[in-house]
């Protein structure tokens, strides 16, 4: 793929792959310092950290033309913002499931935020197993000249359901799809046990936290 590719004017002034990677890292610095300032004072109210840590990532160009392709669309700047929800993305890994609902709750309420869509495959899991927590909000970024609205797709999962998902995308990856019957029906089984895990510690922590409150 040729980064000539992707040239156009989309109208709103972003005209270049040089200029997209500008605006979607500086989107993805206020996502993760304003996660990182709630994971502190999460710290300072609650005595601990829900967050374990964030990965941030800028979708590379093969990609974003490969995901233009499968849904029909010409490679140009204009179509990728326009159509590339998770051409930013940031994965924040908490403790328990009960942080996940905290943080997007927390995040949801800025102010500057705008929160586009959400998908609960907590609640809802895929048919994969996979479990994770999706938000894709808007977040402003102030240039020289103008604000730019910027789409950014935040995962938020447990270190269990990060764990799963790795080696689940390992797999995914190396049979391009086409893992075979028993494989898949196990990476479901070990989503059960995750599930299970997840569930066994926080009530292990709720119990602990009971305890030293009463102290
Ligand atoms: P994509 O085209 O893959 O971005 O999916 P989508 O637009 O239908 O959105 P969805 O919220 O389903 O998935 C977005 C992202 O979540 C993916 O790019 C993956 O990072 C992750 N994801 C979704 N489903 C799975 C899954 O079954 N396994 C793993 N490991 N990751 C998944
Ligand atoms: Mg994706």
């Amino acid at each position: 793929m040729e980064l000539k590719d992707l040239n156009g004017d989309n109208g709103e002034g972003v005209d270049s792959w040089k200029e997209v990677t500008l605006i979607y890292s500086a989107a993805l610095r206020q996502i993760e310092t304003k996660v990182e300032i709630l994971n502190s004072e999460f710290q300072h109210v609650h005595q601990y950290n829900p967050i374990e840590h964030i990965k941030t990532r800028i979708k590379t160009p093969e990609s974003i033309v490969k995901k233009l392709k499968r849904n029909g669309y010409e490679s140009t700047i204009d179509n990728m913002v326009k159509y590339i929800n998770d051409i930013a993305g940031i994965r924040i890994i908490c403790s328990f499931t009960s942080d996940i609902y905290q943080i997007a709750d927390m995040i949801a309420e800025q102010r500057d935020i705008k929160v586009i869509a959400v998908k609960d495959y907590i609640t809802f899991p895929k048919a994969s197993g996979y479990k994770s927590y999706h938000m894709i909000v808007t977040v402003p970024v102030y240039l020289s000249d103008r604000t730019v609205d910027t789409t950014v797709e935040i995962q938020i999962r447990t270190v269990a359901m990060d764990f799963w998902a790795s080696l689940e995308h390992k797999i995914h990856y190396k049979f391009e799809g086409a893992a075979p019957e028993h494989v898949k029906n196990e990476l479901v089984e070990c989503a059960k046990l995750v599930s299970d895990l997840d569930a066994r510690m926080l009530s292990l922590n709720d119990e602990i936290l009971a305890i030293s409150n009463k102290r």
